[in-house]
């Protein structure tokens, strides 16, 4: 059907597990991670397929496998799903699909095996397992009533339905390896979400790192706490980098954080990140949590233009001072480092983040832009312009598919370092983004 034959590194992840079991929380986690670290990534989700081609109220007996036309509908909704993704990777360079669906059978792992080895893609089958009745339940609550399923159901009834469909595919699942067929399978067994995982024949790099990604995954209740170092010297003397101390103003935010922390908090335990450098380790002075300091959440190094206005920069080196404007996320400082650069060394702090509970991060604004993006699944062209203001405490707060937010502003003046002129495009930017980010 396809003439070219895709790339050695294409890789598929296959979902398997029963309905309600997290798969799509999964799939929507690695794909954003993946993303974020620039590995081009797509999600194909069968139930979007079957919507499409067979509706969206299908009764729970569309799923008994002994009904012979679901059973069809379902397939050719699969296939649809597996012919995108393959086209995905010959005609759009794709490196990892993410196929959402339960493949809760051997024959279907088998089929999806044989037709991807034509290809020449690597397949990993992910399996969510889940025996806690609570989290299923949960599942069904937060996420699946308010799927297009179950659009305008009464609750009850759909939660009902929902249950004898999970109830079909439990009739015929078959977890992976039960069997000695899928002894060599490439796989990870995720059992109650992230409290156990097993792996087998796993290669690479690429399979390495989503292995421990998914090992960090958790669904606990939590939120992550960013705010920028209060007012620095620097920030006075409108002066990029460099590590200098806060400025009075920044030290009566200092004082006045723990207070908004706590009216947030409470008494829930809480850790403090902070950079290595001296005006975020200041604003945290005050903070009586066990504090971590990481020198992966340093300022994005300027190089040469460290230390320097914004105008000494356009001065001394008017092309790059242009350039940067051209593509923000790839330029990269003389002798200094890239947003692309530090998304790559803030790649451990996303690990830990999705391992850790609440987490206040005191950072720097290239830091903190790069860690609210992945959060907040913004692209690289957005990235470089998100708003993080000086003395703003912003909450985020993981919900099934999205992250809530909330920003807390402190009524202490700070200056900006900012640039004059030539700013209309990112004025721009930013005023475009505007309705797009939730205050
Ligand atoms: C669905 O139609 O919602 C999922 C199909 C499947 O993977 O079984």
């Amino acid at each position: 059907m396809y003439s070219k034959i895709v790339n050695f590194d294409s890789l598929v992840l296959f979902m398997v597990g029963l309905p309600a079991r997290g798969k799509t929380y999964v799939a929507q986690k690695v794909c954003r991670y993946l993303q974020w670290l620039s590995v081009s990534t797509k999600v194909f989700n069968v139930g979007n397929y079957r919507r499409k081609l067979h509706g969206a109220h299908q009764m729970h007996s569309f799923f008994d496998p002994h009904n012979t036309e679901g059973e069809i509908a379902r397939r050719e909704a699969a296939f649809e799903a597996l012919n995108d993704m393959i086209k995905w990777f010959l005609e759009e360079d794709g490196t990892v699909a993410i196929f959402d669906a339960t493949n809760s059978t051997r024959e279907r792992r088998i089929m999806i095996i044989d037709h991807c080895k034509k290809y020449d893609v690597q397949v990993m089958f992910v399996e969510s397992i889940c025996q806690d009745e609570s989290l299923i339940l949960q599942n069904i609550m937060d996420v699946k009533l308010s799927s297009p399923d179950y659009k305008d159901m009464d609750p009850e009834q759909a939660a009902e339905d929902f249950r004898a469909r999970i109830s079909h595919y439990e009739e015929v699942y078959e977890s992976v390896n039960e069997t000695p067929s899928e002894k060599d399978f490439t796989y990870i067994k995720l059992i109650n979400v992230g409290s156990q995982a097993v792996i087998n024949m796993i290669q690479g790099y690429l399979q390495s790192r989503i292995v421990y990604y998914l090992m960090n995954l958790h669904i606990l209740p939590r939120s992550i706490f960013f705010s920028r170092h209060g007012e620095s010297v620097y920030n006075l003397e409108g002066k990029i980098g460099g590590d200098s101390s806060l400025s009075p103003r920044g030290r009566k935010y200092s004082l006045a954080l723990p207070e908004l922390i706590k009216a947030n908090l409470g008494d829930q335990p809480l850790t403090v990140w902070t950079s290595t450098l001296k005006r975020t380790i200041e604003t945290a002075k005050h903070l009586q949590y066990p504090k971590l300091q990481w020198k992966a959440l340093d300022e994005l190094d300027a190089g040469v233009c460290d230390g320097m206005t914004y105008e000494e920069i356009e001065a001394k080196y008017p092309e790059d001072y242009f350039n940067r404007d051209e593509d923000k996320f790839n330029y990269r400082y003389r002798g200094g480092e890239s947003y692309r650069d530090v998304v790559y060394r803030l790649e451990p702090v996303i690990m830990e983040l999705e391992r850790q509970q609440n987490i206040l991060i005191i950072g720097h604004q290239a830091i903190l832009r790069c860690i609210y993006a992945y959060f907040q699944k913004l692209s690289q062209d957005d990235l470089p312009y998100i708003k993080i203001p000086l003395h703003t405490v912003i909450k985020l707060t993981p919900k099934a598919y999205t992250c809530h937010e909330d920003r807390y502003k402190i009524d202490i003046d700070a200056a900006e370092a900012g640039r004059k002129g030539n700013s209309f495009e990112l004025l721009d930017h930013i005023k475009k983004r505007a309705n797009a980010i939730k205050v």
